[in-house]
C-alpha cells in the first residue's frame, strides 16, 4: 500500500467511503455535489450501490490462499487487475490537471485508462502523460458530425486502443444537485456559491491562482465559440440525440481499433451491438446520472452475459465501492469492471496520490475478498461462489 499523506491521514483513508469524505472536506459543496451527485430524486444512484448487497458469497475454506493473481485481460490484452477507470468529464474541477493525476494512477496500477471527451485535458495530452498505459477515448456523438469525426481521428492518431461510444446521454440528465448549488460550467458567481468557495480557500486558491480549467477537446466546437470556458455548457445542447444503430455503424467503419460501446441495458442492444462488431459493451446507467428510474446495471448483468457473452466482452459499472464488489460483478459474468467516482473521490482528496490510493484500496480488498473465498485467480471466478453446493 502506498502511503497517503502523513500516517494519521492515511489511517482516516482506508476505503473509498473514507476518501470521498475527505473529497467532501476539501471541496466547495457545489463541486463536490457535481461529481456525486446523481439525477432527479438518485433513485438509479442508491440503486445502483444496493444491488451489491443483494449478493452474499459462499467461501470454500481450508484451501490454500498464499498465492493469489488478480490478473486479468482486457479486450485481448493482459491487465494487472479486471479493472478500467471509466471516463469522467471535468475532472479538472476537482484538483488542478486532475484527468491527467487519474490518467497516471490508472497507468501506474497497469490498468487501462478512459479519456472523456469533455475532460479538462486533450487527448495528446494524455497520450504524452502515459505513453505506456493503456488509452480509451469515450466520444459523445454531437451534432457537428465533422467534429465528432475529428475527435476520432485524433485519438487514432495519437495512438488510443480503443474507442468507447456512450450511447445513454441523448440528453443531459436532470441533476438537481446542480441546480439547488447554482452550478454550472463555466461557474456563475452567485452570492450562494460564492461563498462556498470562500469557505473551501484550499480549493478555490489553487483554482484562482491557476485558472478555471478547460475542455481542450472541444475547442472549436461552436464555430462562435471561441471562449473555451463557455464550452461545457454548450456541451449538452451540441449532444446529438438522434444518433442511430445506422450512425454506429459508419462509427465502426471509421475506427480501427476496439470499440466499446457504454451504456447497454437490454439483451436485445446488447445483441445489436455484438452483430455489428462492437468488441465489448458496458452495462452502465452513467453512474445514476441519467435515466433516474432505471435499473440499476448488475441488475441486467446476468441476463446479458448469458446471452452475448460468448460474442462480446461484457464490462459493467455503477455502485462498485469495495473489492468484494468486483468479485460479484465477475461472478454474475462481466468479464471486467468500470469505476467512475472512487478516483474522482481520491483524485478530489489528493491529486494522483489520492487517485493511487483508490485504486489500492480497491485492489487490496479485491485480493483480501478472493482470499477470503479461497479463490486464487480471477478465472476461478464464477457463479458458483454464491451458492452453498
Ligand atoms: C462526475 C462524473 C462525470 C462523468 N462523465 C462521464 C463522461 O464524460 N462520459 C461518460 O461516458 N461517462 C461519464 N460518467 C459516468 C462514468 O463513466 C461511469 O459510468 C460511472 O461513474 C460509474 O459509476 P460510479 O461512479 O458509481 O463508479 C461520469 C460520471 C461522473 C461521476
Amino acid at each position: 500500500m502506498r502511503f497517503f499523506g502523513s500516517g494519521a491521514s492515511r489511517q482516516s483513508t482506508y476505503s473509498i467511503e473514507a476518501l470521498r469524505g475527505r473529497a467532501r472536506e476539501r471541496l466547495p459543496r457545489a463541486v463536490f455535489d457535481f461529481f456525486d451527485g446523481g439525477a432527479e430524486d438518485e433513485r438509479a444512484l442508491t440503486a445502483n450501490r444496493n444491488a451489491f448487497g443483494r449478493h452474499q458469497l459462499v467461501p470454500y475454506v481450508l484451501r490454500d490462499v498464499s498465492e493469489v493473481s488478480l490478473a486479468a485481460n482486457i479486450l485481448g490484452t493482459p491487465s494487472s487487475l479486471p479493472l478500467a477507470v471509466g471516463p469522467t468529464g471535468a475532472a479538472g474541477f476537482g484538483w488542478h490537471k486532475g484527468d491527467i493525476a487519474i490518467a497516471r494512477a490508472a497507468a501506474g496500477a497497469g490498468i487501462p485508462y478512459g479519456l472523456s471527451t469533455s475532460a479538462t485535458a486533450s487527448i495528446e495530452e494524455i497520450a504524452e502523460a502515459i505513453p505506456q498505459g493503456r488509452r480509451w477515448f469515450q466520444a459523445y456523438i454531437l451534432k457537428n458530425r465533422h467534429f465528432t469525426e475529428k475527435l476520432i481521428a485524433r485519438a487514432q492518431a495519437a495512438g488510443f486502443e480503443a474507442l468507447m461510444i456512450t450511447v445513454d446521454l441523448p440528453v443531459g440528465g436532470k441533476r438537481e444537485r446542480d441546480y439547488r448549488n447554482d452550478f454550472s460550467i463555466p461557474f456563475k458567481f452567485t452570492c450562494r456559491n460564492f461563498l462556498d468557495f470562500a469557505l473551501h480557500p484550499r480549493w478555490s486558491l489553487p483554482m484562482f491562482f491557476r485558472g478555471v480549467p478547460r475542455m481542450p477537446n472541444l475547442i472549436g466546437i461552436d464555430a462562435a465559440t471561441t471562449d473555451t470556458k463557455a464550452l461545457a455548457s454548450s456541451v449538452g445542447r451540441n449532444y446529438d440525440p438522434s444518433f442511430d444503430w445506422d450512425d454506429l455503424r459508419r462509427v465502426r467503419d471509421l475506427w480501427d481499433g476496439k470499440l466499446i460501446v457504454k451504456g447497454v441495458m437490454r439483451v436485445s442492444d446488447a445483441e445489436r451491438a455484438a452483430g455489428l462488431g462492437c468488441d465489448a459493451i458496458v452495462i452502465s446507467n452513467h453512474g445514476g446520472r441519467q435515466l433516474d428510474a432505471g435499473l440499476a446495471p448488475l441488475a441486467a448483468l446476468p441476463t446479458i452475459a448469458r446471452a452475448v457473452g460468448g460474442e462480446v466482452e461484457i464490462m459493467v459499472d455503477g455502485g462498485i465501492r469495495r473489492g468484494a464488489d468486483i468479485v460479484v460483478a465477475l461472478a454474475l459474468g462481466a468479464k471486467a469492471v468500470l469505476i467512475g467516482r472512487p478516483t474522482l473521490y481520491g483524485m478530489c482528496a489528493g491529486g494522483e496520490v489520492g487517485a493511487m490510493l483508490a485504486l489500492d484500496i480497491l485492489q487490496d480488498e479485491f485480493r483480501r475478498t478472493m482470499q477470503l473465498c479461497g479463490l486464487t485467480s480471477v478465472s476461478q471466478i464464477n457463479s458458483d461462489i454464491f451458492k452453498t453446493d
